[in-house]
């Protein structure tokens, strides 16, 4: 891992060790990512820029309990389903520009997977240097990827948790359900 990350990861970490609420870690941490941005893209490795002609690839840069960090690769035509995150997280783009449609709930959040109401919200295009975050409770739901007709993308994405698996929503049927995420070591 190149010093900038590295520097960049013991910032979060410290930043974390504080007790800090979700709110204060993304405000703290986008300015972080923000710097980070410019140059990082050549400072991945070659493992980090893997993709898969099925689906999005993630690529672990570090995977620990309190912090994760992957380097997303999005060929065009690539999108997540509906999800959240259960955890705050600072997303980067580095290369192409990733889309972003928000879902938002209007049902109660008590907790069950079932019952669930959403209506679509705002897009976004994020371009190189572009940084979004996000917080939990009420969880931030999305999908996010890239158009077919666009170029592929390149992007950071922290959370402050193992990201290994997330809420996936069912929206015609109101339900959701948590599946496992798979990832490339580094
Ligand atoms: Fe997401």
């Amino acid at each position: 891992m190149s010093q900038d990350f590295q520097e960049f990861l013991d910032d979060c970490r410290r930043l974390i060790g504080t007790d800090a609420t979700p709110s204060q870690c993304v405000e703290a941490i986008v300015p972080l990512m923000h710097n980070l941005l410019p140059g990082a893209g050549a400072r991945l490795s070659p493992g980090h820029r893997r993709s898969d002609e099925h689906h999005y690839t993630r690529n672990a840069i570090l995977v620990g309990e309190q912090l994760s960090l992957y380097a997303i690769v999005w060929r065009p035509g690539q999108w997540t389903p509906v999800h959240d995150h259960g955890s705050w997280g600072v997303v980067g783009v580095l290369e192409g520009a990733l889309h972003e449609r928000a879902w938002l709930r209007t049902s109660p959040d008590d907790g069950r997977d079932a019952a669930i109401t959403l209506v679509p919200g705002g897009v976004l295009v994020l371009g190189p240097g572009s940084v979004t975050s996000f917080v939990p409770n009420p969880d931030h739901i999305h999908v996010t990827g890239v158009p077919a007709d666009a170029p592929p993308v390149l992007s950071l994405h922290l959370y402050g948790r193992n990201m290994n698996s997330f809420h996936m929503y069912d929206i015609g049927a109101g339900t959701r359900s948590r599946i496992a995420l798979e990832h490339n070591e580094s």
